[in-house]
């Protein structure tokens, strides 16, 4: 079934290239082009000069810029010692089955991994893919595909060790305080995350060349399955390594 979605250009002569290519994307994805903008009531993508966002009225907008985020890195001169390069340990190829926002693969594609991505909300799939083309990154450095990487990732052909990521989306019951508006614009847009299953992890893991299956938690988050083979444990996430 189709996704619709709303696309609004701020200058529309060249809607069209760009509805092309992302439809070329995703062909899950329906974009309906509106040529009149409402802060007060829109929802849907939102493209101006190049940059394509996502818009909430309710929240307000999410948009990515990759090449900001690796000048972060290293202005922060993130290395090695990062918790995610220990929880996915010596393997040099990472499988990253929840893209999302890109964060975490992008880290990891700093650190020296390449990395195989997959994001099943073909929204968020096509935000990140529009804006890795855009970024100055090698497709061969982070490949993302559309999908949900939880069965996907079997049509990789992988030739060495692998390593298994998994950061679903963790909604708490009840929450001392709102995240920050671009993570709730976020979670609006993913509120319907593929079905998990704990015994994916064994199923994953049978797998001749992936030896290694790491979970993201919130450090007090229940485990998603019995207990962990390592556990990593960090400020305010964890690492919960299945192997
Ligand atoms: C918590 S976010 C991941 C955040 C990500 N690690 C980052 O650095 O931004 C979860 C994301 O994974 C996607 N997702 C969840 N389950 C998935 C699955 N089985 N396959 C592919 N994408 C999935 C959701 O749509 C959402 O975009």
């Amino acid at each position: 079934m189709k996704t619709s979605i709303y696309i609004y250009f701020t200058q529309s002569h060249h809607a069209c290239d760009v509805l092309r290519q992302l439809s070329n994307f995703c062909s899950e994805l329906e974009l309906i082009q509106v040529l009149d903008f409402d802060k007060k009531s829109f929802i849907g993508l939102f493209f101006d000069h190049d940059k394509l966002s996502y818009y909430d009225y309710r929240f307000g907008s999410l948009s990515l810029d990759f090449d900001a985020l690796l000048r972060d890195f290293r202005r922060q001169n993130l290395g090695k010692k990062e918790l995610i390069s220990r929880a996915v340990g010596q393997n040099k190829v990472v499988i990253d089955s929840t893209f999302g926002t890109g964060k975490d693969s992008l880290t990891l594609m700093y650190l020296g991994f390449q990395v195989n991505a997959f994001e099943a909300n073909p929204v968020a799939y096509i935000l990140g893919k529009w804006n890795l083309e855009k970024s100055k990154i090698q497709e061969d450095r982070i490949n993302l595909k559309f999908g949900n990487g939880l069965s996907h990732y079997k049509n990789l052909s992988l030739v060495q060790k692998t390593s298994f990521y998994f950061d679903p989306m963790f909604r708490p019951e009840k929450r001392k305080a709102l995240p920050k508006k671009g993570m709730q614009v976020f979670e609006e847009l993913i509120a319907n995350e593929p079905k998990f299953e704990s015994a994916i992890i064994s199923e994953v893991l049978a797998h001749d060349l992936i030896d290694r299956f790491v979970i993201k938690r919130p450090i007090k988050g229940p485990l998603l399955k019995e207990k962990p083979h390592h556990e990593i444990i960090g400020k305010t996430i964890r690492f919960d390594i299945y192997m």
